[in-house]
């Protein structure tokens, strides 16, 4: 039980609590920021309008901040003792935001102008940049071994991230049928770098900076890492059947730039009529227009694709519960991750 705040139940009340402890410290760090870049940090974390103005009430969930509370917690630590691993990781998960929105062409986000379109592919790169650096320094200067170690996490982590948005990438221009097809396992690879790999590490640190037990540490990991694969695929879903005013993204924008995402390759690999249906229309020349992509749905949705993403989420979920039940967790933080897990998933934007 953390003495910072009062412990709240339910999802909201869990994430608005390490909200809270965390806000403080991140304010402060992104306040350090060249002011160019902090505006256009305060704009992405939903805190302020383009014009800089205040803007209350449109932030992000917050989940990888109070993952890593619940990391410190989980090894009967102090939820406080996270909040430096709990700011880097929202400061990479935003700048990993802010460029994925340009290599992606999104121009909405969160129901606002993603970074680039407010401000410029210029300015968002190097505001990208600025909160990559700032989530390692943040980082860095914690003293001690537990410092260093974090560090080291959220460098993997980096890399994996990175290694993932690579993948992911690299899938827009293979095949969808025949021998290079991207397989569902290395959809799975993918998803687990460019998503997991964040929140496991976030998991991770906050146990680290509590100076828990490595095996610890590795469990918390690895169940971020499966809760990552389980939010990729139910965003793939979100993508294609979400309701946009709860998205805050457009509908359909996955499927008509051909995006490689988990529904449709599931659907491909079934032996439905429908598959050979969406085989024939993805295939087509030129990108979907609206129709075509109302169409490719409800091939993917008849040829079982909506399903096994769906499937394929809870089969996560279960691993992630797993990998927690393996180790000893106080009891508090148990019940809170408990929580969050399904609403990760169950969530509907
Ligand atoms: C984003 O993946 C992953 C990272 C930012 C590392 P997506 O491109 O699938 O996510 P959304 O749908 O834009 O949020
Ligand atoms: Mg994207
Ligand atoms: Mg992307």
């Amino acid at each position: 039980m953390t003495r910072s705040t009062t412990r709240r139940t339910g999802p909201a009340g869990i994430l608005d609590r390490c909200r809270e402890l965390v806000r403080p410290a991140l304010v402060e760090s992104v306040g350090g920021l060249h002011p160019w870049h902090a505006e256009t940090a305060a704009f992405s974390l939903g805190w302020a309008g383009a014009g800089g103005e205040p803007l209350p009430g449109s932030q992000g969930k917050g989940v990888r901040q109070a993952l890593a509370v619940l990391g410190a917690e989980a090894v009967g630590g102090d939820g406080s003792r996270a909040v430096p691993g709990a700011v880097a990781v929202e400061l990479v998960h935003t700048f990993s935001l802010i460029h994925d929105d340009i290599m992606d062409g999104d121009e909405i986000r969160r129901r606002r102008p993603t970074v680039w379109k407010a401000y410029g592919t210029g300015p968002a790169v190097l505001a990208g940049d600025a909160l990559f650096a700032l989530a390692v320094s943040t980082l860095a200067e914690v003293p001690g071994p537990a410092g260093a170690a974090a560090v080291r996490r959220l460098s993997l982590a980096l890399r994996d991230l990175v290694h993932g948005q690579a993948q992911d990438l690299l899938f827009e221009s293979r095949p969808w049928t025949g021998p290079d097809a991207v397989r569902p396992d290395e959809y799975r690879a993918m998803a687990q770098h460019k998503t997991g790999s964040l929140l496991g590490c976030a998991a991770a640190v906050g146990a680290v900076l509590a100076g828990a037990p490595a095996s610890t540490v590795e469990a918390l990991d690895r169940a971020g890492r499966h809760l990552g694969v389980a939010f990729q695929a139910v965003d793939d879903l979100l993508g294609i059947w979400g309701d946009p005013r709860i998205t805050g993204k457009p509908v359909y924008s996955d499927l008509r730039r051909l995006k490689k995402t988990y529904p449709v390759l599931a659907a491909l690999a079934a032996d439905h009529p429908a598959a050979r249906r969406l085989t024939a229309l993805l295939t087509a020349p030129g990108p979907l227009d609206e129709a075509a992509a109302r169409r490719a749905a409800g091939l993917i949705e008849a040829a079982g694709g909506r399903r096994a993403t769906t499937d394929e989420a809870h089969g996560h979920l279960a691993a992630a519960r797993d990998c927690l039940d393996r180790v000893g967790i106080a009891e508090g933080a148990r019940e809170d991750l408990r929580t969050l897990i399904p609403y990760l998933v169950d969530r509907s934007g």
